[in-house]
């Protein structure tokens, strides 16, 4: 794991940004997997600013989004297409029918995504971490060798996205999710995962220094050939080395 430490979220958002740059310079047509929550909004806001500045174009990207709520429609303000398409696709060149954000709750819903992903090869797997060490949204205890998935989310995931979204009302937070598992992230060409602040210093000491578990999720990268943690220095607060 290639740990970069940056002194906070600003200069984690202009170093993440660098990685999906390169990417997205050296291969016209990437496919791009990508996150929603708090952590890649500052990534996607330097996206965003490049393609106006600089004409960095997406034209011939496509995306897959790690994961999405099950029980509200997509058009809902906090359903995560909504969220990308507020947050980055509103903002850059990505054609919609090269957008993939997954959608419904049935095995076969579940088998659709995975076969919309068939022939794709991920260039670049932006990734937050919760306070837990998930990924996407698999919870603490989900096997590795997981794929897309529907997901009951912890207690504590729920608290934390009522914190940020939803108007902090924990009774409006779905409690389900779908989500791409965790042998679809570690199949991805490079992984760039974001954290910033004390809330993530467990997860992250947990991620990098602790064993490879599948009570930290996230422990599956310490695998991954090209994983870049990028984190802020409270973030990185307990790590040893
Ligand atoms: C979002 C996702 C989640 C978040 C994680 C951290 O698509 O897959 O794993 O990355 O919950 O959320 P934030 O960034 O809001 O702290």
């Amino acid at each position: 794991m290639n740990v970069i430490v940056v002194k906070d979220y600003d200069a984690v958002s202009k170093e993440a940004f660098a990685v999906m740059k390169e990417v997205v310079t050296n291969k016209k047509d990437a496919v791009l997997g990508l996150a929603t929550g708090s952590s890649p909004i500052g990534l996607y806001k330097n996206m965003i600013q490049d393609h106006k500045d600089n004409g960095t174009s997406y034209a011939q990207c496509q995306s897959f989004n790690l994961d999405e709520y099950v029980g509200i429609d997509r058009n809902h303000p906090e359903s995560y297409w909504t969220f990308m398409h507020e947050n980055l696709f509103k903002g850059i060149d990505l054609p919609e029918d090269k957008i993939h954000v997954p959608y419904g709750s049935t095995k076969e819903d579940c088998e659709g995504y995975e076969k919309a992903m068939e022939n794709v090869s991920v260039d670049v797997q932006v990734l937050g971490i919760g306070g837990n060490g998930h990924i996407g949204f698999n919870e603490p205890g989900t096997p590795f060798d997981s794929v897309t998935h529907k997901v009951d989310l912890k207690q504590s995931t729920i608290e934390d996205n009522a914190r940020l979204f939803f108007n902090g009302k924990i009774e409006d937070v779905p409690t389900q999710a779908v989500s791409m598992g965790i042998a679809n992230i570690m199949k991805a060409k490079k992984v760039l995962l974001i954290a910033s602040g004390e809330g993530k210093a467990k997860a992250i000491q947990a991620t990098v220094e602790g064993p490879k578990t599948t009570d930290v999720p996230a422990s599956a990268l310490q695998d991954h050939p090209d994983c870049i943690l990028v984190v802020d220095e409270a973030a990185a607060s307990l790590l040893k080395k």
